[in-house]
This record gives structure tokens, sequence and C-alpha cells, in this order.
């Protein structure tokens, strides 16, 4: 069954029409990836999403439910969360006060705050012991750790993931391949949007890959990963 189901959806920034007739179904439980190169359309789909730019036209679905012109603090309500590009956060707050901002507004028991805060620290130790220091005095991944922390303190049914490892070392990178994995192990369907085209087609299940604002090619990952055509076409760099 799918979760997610956006249907020809297009989207504008003014006069300009980014999206054209996007499609793409996420199944419940799944890891899915959105790739395309530079300017695709990967966050405009994530925020049409959201409703922080609703389509003009089309439909999302969460669930089965019409969410097309929601507001984004509507669609974080009914269980969707994303983790932003450039790992957006309060960087005078400190990481305990960044992690609060996860489940405020949300409709969740203390009891099930503190389950996620455990499970969040099982994820990044790290965090644990800096709880009082700023954010913005942190490294990049770990900035990127908090980021997705407080993801996960909303409690999601759907985690909206936009280029997680974009700037981060290697052995973070494998890092967060791990826990990426994790969080979809224990239940939660990811949309992920990543620029490492090898670590996306990896720990995916289904792939949908996007150029100038349409679908290209979608399926499987472990069958798109074998394409060497599509990596030419549509995911160069730049
Ligand atoms: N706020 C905006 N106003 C006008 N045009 C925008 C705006 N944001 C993005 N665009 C344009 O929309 C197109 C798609 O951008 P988008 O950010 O969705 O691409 P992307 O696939 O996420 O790219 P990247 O890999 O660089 O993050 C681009 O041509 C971009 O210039
Ligand atoms: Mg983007």
């Amino acid at each position: 069954m799918s979760i997610l189901e956006v249907e020809n959806i297009n989207t504008y920034y003014g006069q300009s029409h980014i999206l054209h007739d996007l499609s793409l179904s996420v199944e419940e439980g799944s890891l899915c990836a959105l790739i395309g190169r530079n300017g695709a359309g990967k966050t405009t789909t994530l925020r049409s999403i959201i409703g922080s730019q609703n389509p003009k036209s089309g439909t999302v679905k969460f669930k089965g439910t019409d969410i097309t012109n929601n507001e984004p603090h509507e669609t974080s309500q009914l269980g969707i969360s994303i983790i932003p590009e450039h790992r957006r956060m309060f960087p005078e707050l400190t990481v305990e006060e960044n992690l609060r901002l996860g489940h405020m507004g949300q409709e969740i028991t203390e009891d099930r705050v503190s389950e996620l805060t455990n499970q969040v620290f099982e994820y990044f130790p790290r965090l644990e012991e800096r709880l009082d220091q700023q954010a913005g005095q942190m490294s990049g991944g770990e900035q990127q750790m908090l980021a997705i922390a407080r993801g996960l303190l909303s409690d999601p049914d759907l985690l909206l993931i936009d280029e997680p490892t974009e700037g981060l070392m290697p052995t973070l990178v494998e890092k967060l391949r791990d826990i990426l994995t994790r969080i979809s192990d224990e239940g939660i369907t990811i949309l992920l949007v990543e620029q490492n085209v090898e670590l996306a087609f990896d720990i995916s299940d289904h792939a949908y890959v996007i150029d100038e604002g349409e679908n290209r090619v979608d399926g499987p990952s472990e069958t798109l990963k074998e394409d060497e055509e599509i990596k030419d076409r549509y995911l160069a760099l730049g």
C-alpha cells in the first residue's frame, strides 16, 4: 500500500513553471530515493508535498487523504516530517532547545517523547553529550545529526530528507547510511533526496529520477543501479 501519492503536480515559483505533471508513489515502510541533477526540482517536490509551495494542479495524498493545499503545520501534524536542505536550525539555541522544537506543537504524550528521545540518543550519542552547546557552534556533521534527530522527535510516519550527506566527510556519510537504514528498519517510511547516487541506489528500495521538473525513469533501485545510461543522461552533476 502506498502511504504517499503524488499525481501530476504542477508547481510554480511566480511565473516559473518548475514541476510538470510530476508523479510519484511511496510504499508504506519503504525507503524511496528521489534523484536528479542540480535544479531538477527535487527540493520543489518536497516543498510541494509538505505545502510550503502548493502545486497549482495535481494532487498529493497522504494515507489516502488529499493534502494538496495543506499548510506545512497541517502536514506536520498528520505525520510528515521534513529535514530540509542545508540542515536549517536555530544556531543561537542549544542542542536541547533545538530538539524540543521537534515535538513542539505535536500531539505526543510525554512517555512517547522520552521514548523517542532515547531512540535518538542511541542513534546519536554525541547529541546527548552536548545538550547545552549552541547548535551553531557544532561541526557540519553534528548539525546534520541534530537536524535528523529533530525530525525524528516529531514522531513521523513519513520522513522527507533533503541531501543529508551534502558536505560531510566520508566517515560521516557511512554513519549516515547506517542510521538511515536503521530508521527505515524501525518502520518509518523515507523519501530521500540525494546527490550521492551510489548511496541512494544502495539503501533505497525504489528510485525516481527526475529532470527539468519531469519524471524520467523509476524502478527498483537494484535494477536502476546497473543502468549506466541513466547516470550519463540524467545524473551528470552541474
Ligand atoms: N524560490 C525560488 N524562486 C524561483 N525559482 C526557484 C526557487 N527555488 C528554486 N527555483 C528554481 O526551480 C528549479 C528547481 O529547483 P530545486 O531547488 O527544486 O532543484 P533541486 O533539484 O532541489 O536542486 P539542487 O540539487 O541544487 O538542490 C531551479 O531551476 C531553481 O532555480
Ligand atoms: Mg535541492
